[in-house]
């Protein structure tokens, strides 16, 4: 049976995505008994180059010649954003389409309507490729492991961040030339400040904690801070103390109180996450039946993630033949509360500029000593011109403390600024 299926976008992941389907066809036909074909393409540029051989007339800028053709069975969205792509997917649902995208922002803010939709519409939307590129998380999450409580997830799950990240470390390049790279090579959004200010991450955060976690997660519930506060010091301090630093995603399920935060955070260079370099992903998931898990590959990139779509293709088609699509509905979500607090007590790293003068460090140990912070490590590691810098590890302490000391630090007139504060990961049990 020819199955007609039409692509919304044709950007890095679009391209991919026709470019895989057109290489793994006969084997589509020999797994599902089916011959799908995208026989329309939605874009806003007609004279666009693409670099994909593409019959020009498979090209559209007018939504409605996928939308609300009955023959195109299954939409496959690779727009990005909040609108239009909301409304093209609904409409596609309603319509009785079955609906693959790759749009974490969307699932993210809008998962539930989206999935309602598709439920009460009885057709399938599926979502691999929203987090994590070519890496299976979601399915894994949704099917493998569901007969677990999940207590811990914790990775690194930006690409663009971990590209930027690893070339500042290995090569001493600056920010903004590493991050002109990661979007050359593909893995930027279209506007990459999502990316850098650690909300991309967040939004995959809160898909992955509302699977694992079996809950209802908003994206407002995630801690986030972005990497620009990393600065070539810091990545250098970091190797002095033994670590690397990381844009690392991490949530906790403790009986039931929630802990989520996206963080760049120093990693012990003997940790498994502190190898994972350039654009690849990787996440460790922890079941109380499974024990520890660790998922890695490719996090971004247009056939990486063209992968995972083509994957959910395969499936929608499958489900077609059995006729058992929309099979994976969402049943009853609690919410559960997040920790105020922050979650674990972690060691904290902390890069300030203070006034290069004799009892400043006493001002500072004696305000963490009001706060009960234990200090581990303060090194001044440069002056100039009346500044010093000051590098504070500390002992283990609740993020909300950290949080409250910053402050108070602010208030210090000794303190001139609060230059970078991460966590310390600690190495895994
Ligand atoms: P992209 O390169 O910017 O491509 C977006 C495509 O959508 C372009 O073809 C663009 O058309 C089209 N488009 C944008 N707005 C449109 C509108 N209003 N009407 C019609 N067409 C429109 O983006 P991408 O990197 O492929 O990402 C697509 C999605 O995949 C996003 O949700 C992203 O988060 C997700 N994702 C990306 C990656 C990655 O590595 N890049 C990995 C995983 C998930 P024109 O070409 O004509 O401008
Ligand atoms: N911009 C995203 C990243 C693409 O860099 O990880 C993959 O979701």
């Amino acid at each position: 049976m020819d199955i007609r299926i039409g692509l919304l976008g044709c950007g890095t992941v679009g391209a991919g995505v026709i470019d895989l389907m057109r290489k793994r066809s006969n084997k589509i036909s020999d797994m599902t008994g089916m011959r799908p074909s995208i026989t329309r393409v939605l874009v806003r540029d007609l004279t666009k180059e693409r670099g994909i051989d593409l019959d020009g007339a498979m090209l559209t800028t007018n939504p409605d010649d996928i939308l609300s053709d009955p023959d195109i069975r299954i939409v496959i969205e690779t727009i990005g954003g909040i609108e239009p792509a909301r409304s093209y997917i609904l409409t596609a649902l309603k319509a009785g389409k079955h609906v693959i995208t790759a749009n974490k922002d969307l699932i993210a803010l809008h998962g539930s309507e989206i999935i309602e939709t598709a439920d009460a519409a009885g057709v399938d939307i599926l979502y691999e490729a929203a987090v994590g590129g070519a890496i299976p998380l979601i399915r894994p999450l949704k099917e493998s492991l569901t007969a677990n409580d999940i207590t811990d997830l914790l990775g690194i799950i930006n690409g663009t961040t971990n590209y930027i990240l690893t070339q500042m470390t290995e090569t001493g390049a600056d920010f903004s030339e590493a991050l002109k790279e990661a979007q050359d090579l593909g893995y930027a959004e279209a506007d990459p400040t999502s990316d850098v200010d650690g909300l991309d991450a967040a939004r995959k955060l809160t898909i992955l904690a509302t699977i694992g976690f079996h809950a209802k997660v908003n994206l407002s519930e995630v801690e986030v801070s972005g990497i620009r506060s990393v600065t070539a010091a810091d990545v250098k301090y970091a190797s002095e103390i033994g670590c690397v630093i990381k844009l690392l995603a991490s949530g906790t399920d403790r009986n039931g109180i929630l802990s989520l935060r996206v963080s760049p955070t120093l990693v012990p260079k003997q940790h498994p996450l502190a190898g994972v370099s350039g654009s690849y992903n990787a996440l460790f998931v922890r079941g109380d039946a499974s024990g520890d898990l660790m998922f890695f590959g490719r996090g971004a990139g247009s056939l990486p993630t063209a992968s995972s779509v083509v994957g959910d293709v395969i499936e929608a088609l499958r489900n077609m033949r059995l006729n058992v699509s929309g099979r994976v509905s969402q049943m009853v979500m609690p919410h559960k509360t997040v920790d105020p607090d922050g979650g674990s007590a972690l060691r904290h790293y902390l890069r300030m500029s203070v006034v290069d003068q004799p009892g400043v460090f006493a001002k500072i140990a004696g305000l963490c000593g009001d706060e009960g912070l234990s200090m581990e490590t303060v090194l001044q590691k440069r002056a100039s011109k009346g500044t010093a810098e000051v590098v504070i590890v500390t002992h283990e302490v609740k993020p909300e403390v950290i949080r409250r000391v910053v402050e108070a630090f602010r208030q210090m007139p000794s303190i001139k600024s609060i230059d970078c504060v991460m966590p310390v990961q600690p190495m895994t049990e």
